[in-house]
């Protein structure tokens, strides 16, 4: 994993935490496979997902944002030890070169502490411009987090469109907005 201060480590302001933003290598694939477990778990609270015979959530993408151009992993720390992960994209149809977060995780025992938000700053200053994302209505955590902390951090007007089944199997939100390479 990319170490090192700088651009992926953020001080907490209340909290005197050391949120870190870190670019995984294809080595370190699993550790991201591992806390992807934890999310698909949490996320069969809002759309109901069954377990593989080996007792294990399936996801079909994480192998593609390791080798398709224009996918990225990170890992989210807290102190340097595993706290989260992101996966982001920019080959969303549609979407002009946008950068798009697919996934986006923090750990039980990390939350309500400003780790998300400190994350997810650093997430959006690693590509200044356009991006987008997506949340399920149904995910309250999700859909009180995102609006907050985009209309903190973007730089020019946040479009919301709401979308519903049969367009998208649950209805969900869908944010676009601008971020600055400069942010207040
Ligand atoms: C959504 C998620 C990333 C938030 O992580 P977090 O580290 O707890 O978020 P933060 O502590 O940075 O929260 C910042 C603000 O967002 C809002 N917020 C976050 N979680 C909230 C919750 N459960 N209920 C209400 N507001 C919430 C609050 O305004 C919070 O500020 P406050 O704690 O000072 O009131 C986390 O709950 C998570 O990983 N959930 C499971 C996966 C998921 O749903 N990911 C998003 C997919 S779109």
């Amino acid at each position: 994993m990319e170490k090192g201060q700088g651009p992926g480590h953020a001080a907490g302001i209340m909290t005197g935490m050391d949120v870190g933003l870190l670019a995984v290598a294809p080595v370190d694939k699993p550790v991201i496979a591992n806390l992807l477990q934890l999310y698909l778990h949490d996320f069969s609270e809002y759309e109901p997902r069954e377990l593989s015979p080996q007792g294990t959530f399936e996801y079909s993408w994480l192998d593609s944002y390791f080798t398709t151009p224009g996918r990225e992993a990170y890992l989210i720390t807290v102190a340097d030890r595993p706290a989260g992960f992101a996966l982001t994209r920019c080959d969303v149809d549609g979407d002009d070169g946008a950068w798009n977060v697919s996934e986006f995780f923090v750990v039980r025992g990390h939350r309500r502490q400003g780790v998300a938000a400190q994350a997810a700053r650093l997430l959006f200053q690693r590509h200044p411009g356009p991006w987008t994302l997506s949340y399920l209505l149904a995910n309250t955590p999700a859909s009180r987090f995102w609006p907050k902390l985009v209309s903190a951090v973007a730089h020019g007007p946040v479009s919301h469109h709401e979308q519903r089944p049969p367009e998208v199997p649950a209805p969900r939100i869908r944010l676009r907005f601008p971020i600055s390479a400069h942010q207040p």
